[in-house]
């Protein structure tokens, strides 16, 4: 039907012959004039019809919001009294010859043409036209295009698009598995996978070198900003490339990506971080650089303190007194910010919110101005001051507790101050954080920080079982800009290595046999070394397009219920399904 997308009129001549097809966007009746806006997936363009046009003023006449219609019409550039800066399409309009109005509409239940807040719940419930808002609209285009482009990366550097099964085993990345009862063995489950993790190793075995998929996870774990239940991956698996090679290759990509749709020059190389690091200057494994404000360790100042509140966590091995300098902070923060502060790390467990306003740090601590100086002496308030690299203006937050509880309270308090106080850096901030541990300890038992088919960096199993915690994996995470967009590792492709991570984690040879017997196999059948990642590619695309959430670059995503306002998913079955199913409901909730 049509000849052109409306935003693509704009290149064209003066008197061009065009049919174009779409919703009216808004429609304007200046007395006898009627100006029309043409709306389809590229942008709006004016359509200007004129009271002398008999027919074709009758059929406009009769159009409403969101009507859809095909155009035949004739391009003019505008007078320059008419141009209008605020519309891409906004020096040339329509001269309609033609009208066809074909399709209705009712009011719509979401303004398209408008910038009223609508409550979230609606906007999914009627997401098919909150899609049609422009807004959005141009971030499902710049969406694909971002695919497109990774695609293209991928193509070109012999990578092979492969699909893995969505009906499957259970998958271990730390959430839990949404699982599908099975009809013909009754009893039994898949689970969707949480990442095509074990086949795409698997694809390694059987030689295809290189792989890739956008591929769809499925995890169900609590919901956040950038977590959704069901989420897409750019998954990708490798076969003789070390970390190095695979991390090259990576960022590579994502600067490619960068450069060719934002023109945006990322560091090349990506800055590095230890993991360790990161948690002590950041309080984070996934630090945000665009604002600096580390946190500093001062166990050494603080333990010979008459204060236990110091003193203590000080001198214990687990403990920490950390301290951040939000410079020039001083006078911008009130009594009751500070009282807010507190309130706010006290969800990380912090008990309290020690601060420090440094008036005159030439004056060592008779320039200081703060509940706590009566416990400093002259000596710790110079070294301290000195430490945080202290101004006039500058105030310090203080936390003292156990090492995990200082790092999560300072590294929140880090990042809430940065927004308080637009902070961040208007830049791109990417960095590849390395050297994780192999496990963690959650509640007395050993879990695999990343998943338990990790290489460690010790390779000897003995010395691997004397110190578990204290050995290192090769896995890499990339962050961006204080978001986690990518985590991958090298493989461990070595049976007997495997098998000790498995007695590390505590799982049984039975239930390692049961879980991953097929994975155990195929370790024997000669195994290349291998090693992969995998991106969130909606977090990417969040992050490209300056999105608060994921839900914004998911054409239909869940709510933070993990249920679905359009369909009204999950829902309810009939007895019958059930009962060919052999499942019987507890309760009838
Ligand atoms: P990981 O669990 O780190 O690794 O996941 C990889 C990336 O996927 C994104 N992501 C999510 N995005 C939206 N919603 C979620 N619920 C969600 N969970 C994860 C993140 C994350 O960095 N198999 C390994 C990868 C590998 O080792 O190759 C894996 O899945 O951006
Ligand atoms: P207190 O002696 O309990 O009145 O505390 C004195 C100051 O230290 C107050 O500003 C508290 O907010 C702060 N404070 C108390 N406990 C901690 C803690 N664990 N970490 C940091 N600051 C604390």
């Amino acid at each position: 039907m049509r000849s052109h997308y409306c935003a693509d009129l704009i290149s064209l001549a003066e008197g061009t012959e065009l049919t174009i097809a779409g919703w009216v966007h808004r429609r304007r009746d200046l007395g006898g004039l009627i100006f029309l806006q043409i709306r389809d997936r590229s942008g709006i363009v004016q359509v200007t019809i004129e009271p002398d046009q008999g027919e074709v003023f009758a059929q406009a006449d009769k159009l409403r919001s969101e009507y859809v219609v095909v155009i035949k019409g004739r391009l003019r550039m505008r007078p320059d009294n008419m141009i209008n800066q605020d519309m891409a399409t906004g020096k040339i309009e329509v001269v309609a010859q033609h009208i066809e109005c074909l399709n209705s509409a009712e009011t719509p239940a979401i303004l398209i043409d408008g910038h009223e807040d609508v409550a979230e719940e609606t906007r999914l419930k009627y997401r098919y036209l909150d899609l049609r808002r422009p807004e959005m609209t141009q971030k499902f285009l710049f969406r694909t295009k971002v695919t497109s482009l990774l695609r293209r990366y991928l193509d070109d550097n012999g990578f092979l698009d492969m699909e893995t099964p969505i009906l499957t085993k259970a998958t271990p990345e730390g959430a839990r598995d949404y699982l599908v009862p099975s009809r013909t063995h009754k009893g039994s489950f898949f689970a969707l996978p949480q990442s095509p993790q074990l086949f795409k190793q698997l694809l390694m075995m059987s030689g295809f070198d290189r792989y890739y998929q956008v591929v769809r996870c499925f995890r169900d774990e609590d919901l956040r900003a950038d977590r959704q239940p069901e989420f897409t991956q750019l998954d990708i698996e490798t076969s003789f490339m070390n970390e190095e090679d695979i991390m090259n290759m990576m960022e590579n990509m994502i600067r490619y990506v960068f450069k060719e749709l934002m023109n945006v020059e990322l560091a090349n190389p990506f800055p590095r971080m230890p993991y360790q690091e990161a948690m002590e200057k950041y309080g984070s494994d996934k630090p945000d650089l665009r604002v600096d404000m580390p946190i500093h360790t001062v166990d050494d100042l603080m333990s010979g303190l008459d204060f236990k509140v110091f003193s203590g966590p000080a001198q214990d091995a687990e403990g920490r007194v950390g301290v951040i300098n939000f410079k020039g902070g001083a006078e911008q923060i009130s009594r009751k910010m500070i009282d807010t502060y507190t309130q706010y790390v006290s969800v990380y467990g912090a008990k309290g919110l020690a601060f420090i306003k440094v008036n005159d740090p030439s004056a060592g601590l008779d320039g200081l101005q703060s509940p706590i100086v009566k416990f400093l002496t002259p000596e710790v308030a110079n070294a301290l001051l000195e430490r945080v690299g202290a101004e006039a203006g500058d105030i310090l937050f203080f936390g003292s507790d156990n090492a995990r509880v200082v790092a999560d309270a300072l590294g929140a308090l880090r990042l809430k101050i940065a927004n308080d106080f637009n902070l961040l850096r208007d830049e791109w901030q990417p960095l590849w954080v390395v050297d994780f541990p192999m496990f963690e300890e959650d509640g007395g038992q050993l879990q695999a920080l990343h998943h338990p088919f990790t290489s460690p960096q010790q390779l000897d199993p003995q010395a691997l079982q004397a110190d578990p915690t204290g050995t290192l994996s090769r896995a890499y995470d990339m962050v961006l800009n204080g978001c986690e967009v990518g985590g991958g590792s090298i493989r461990i492709h070595d049976m007997a290595l495997q098998q000790t991570i498995f007695d590390i984690l505590g799982i049984e040879k039975q239930e390692a046999r049961e879980k991953f017997g097929f994975l155990l196999d195929a370790l024997k059948y000669g195994c290349p070394p291998h090693g992969g990642i995998a991106f969130g590619l909606d977090r990417l695309v969040m992050l490209m397009v300056g999105a608060n959430s994921i839900r914004d670059v998911i054409t239909f995503p869940k709510t933070t219920t993990a249920a679905c306002p359009l369909t009204e998913a999950p829902a309810k079955v009939s007895p019958q399904q059930l009962d060919e199913l052999g499942i019987g409901l507890k309760s009838k909730a």
